[in-house]
């Protein structure tokens, strides 16, 4: 059996930053609100014209992590794209990259495990390296919410929530025999699978019906959530997964280096860290800056945790992920 390990990170954010502020001028908002309850300042959006979808940001992610692994692209044997924003129904963003990065006909396989997507993906590319079928698996984690969110009052409990990005990491068959991904643990419950979902477009409301039956209705063409639900659910998970994690590994909370949880509300990770007793040091947020970028959250976080040194050789890193289905997981990883 092979051991896997992440030889390569990089992350991508659109340059146009949107402030609490800035949707305060469209919608029934304020900055202190969102602050309050999210720990949120800003985050980016698209903007028409950029240039930017899913597929594109997650490339450009994909070309930073490549090149910080000294790989090109064809040396990559698998692409996993996790995402719930995808550029078109189908197919998914995987052979939109194997295209853009002019790839051999390596396997292209999208992961639909919103929040939990990156953590999901890391877990499979894990086991296929692991077996030895595949020595490099490029996964990516990639966002557009602002293309599909509701900016007015009806949906400021979701849209203020949410930004665009993409995060990407080679991982690879690990030839140094030091660290690498130790576990992954991931778990479902799809009993709460309406509490954060997007009903349509699907194959049970074509837009077309939605308009003809719903002409001024609440349409289930943006997101929901159960905010106060999920983030009952989210503390509960959170703590149980990273747990799992570390004692499958006979590790304890106080091996952990650096934790770097989903960025789904600041609240959330403060939570998880008072519980645990972590000092600041050793739990990685950005959501102040870009939002919750669901499945690109865990890479961008990790990528910016590394730029800034704050991940060393050998440090124990968690990854704890927590979102729609409900799906949750984790991945212990030693560095
Ligand atoms: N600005 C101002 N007021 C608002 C806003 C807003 N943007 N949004 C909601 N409100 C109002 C509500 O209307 C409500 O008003 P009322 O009391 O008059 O009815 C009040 O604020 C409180 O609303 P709640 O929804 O109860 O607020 P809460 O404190 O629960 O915070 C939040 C909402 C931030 C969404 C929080 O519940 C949360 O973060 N939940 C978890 C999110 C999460 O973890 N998601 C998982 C990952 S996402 C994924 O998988 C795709």
């Amino acid at each position: 059996m092979y051991i896997s390990k992440i030889t390569g990170l990089g992350s991508y954010v659109p340059e146009n930053v949107v402030t609490n502020d800035d949707l305060s001028k469209v919608m029934d908002t304020n900055d202190a609100w969102i602050q309050e309850r999210t720990g949120i300042k800003e985050r980016r959006h698209i903007k028409k014209g950029d240039g930017n979808s899913t597929s594109v940001m997650g490339v450009k992610a994909a070309k930073i992590a490549l090149s910080r692994a000294s790989l090109g692209p064809k040396d990559i044997d698998m692409i996993i794209f996790a995402t719930l924003s995808p550029d078109m129904y189908f197919p998914g963003g995987g052979v939109q990259v194997q295209e853009a990065l002019d790839m051999r006909t390596v396997p292209a396989l999208d992961v639909r495990n919103q929040c939990s997507g990156f953590v999901y993906a890391l877990s499979v590319a894990d086991q296929f390296i692991k077996t030895g079928m595949y020595k490099h698996v490029l996964v990516i984690g990639s966002e557009n919410h602002s293309g599909g969110l509701d900016f007015t009052t009806r949906g400021r409990g979701v849209s203020v929530i949410f930004g665009d990005g993409a995060g990407a990491a080679v991982v690879s068959r690990n030839e140094t025999g030091k660290g690498g991904i130790l576990s992954t643990h991931l778990h479902s419950e799809g009993k709460h699978k309406d509490e954060l979902s997007l009903q349509g477009p699907s194959t049970q409301y074509w837009v077309p019906e939605i308009i003809e039956k719903n002409p001024q209705e609440d349409i289930p063409y943006y997101p929901y959530m159960n905010g106060t639900f999920v983030f009952k659910h989210a503390v509960v998970r959170f703590s149980e997964v990273i747990k799992e994690g570390l004692e499958a590994n006979k590790l304890s909370v106080s091996d952990i280096d650096m934790l770097i949880p989903h960025q789904a509300n600041l609240r959330i990770s403060q939570f998880i860290q008072e519980k645990f007793k972590l000092p600041n040091e050793k739990v990685f947020n950005n959501i102040q800056k870009y939002g919750n970028t669901t499945a690109a959250s865990i890479p961008i976080a990790l990528t910016e945790a590394w730029e800034e040194g704050k991940i060393k050789e050998g440090d124990l890193v968690v990854l704890a992920a927590f979102g729609s289905g409900f799906t949750w997981g984790s991945a212990i990883m030693r560095w």
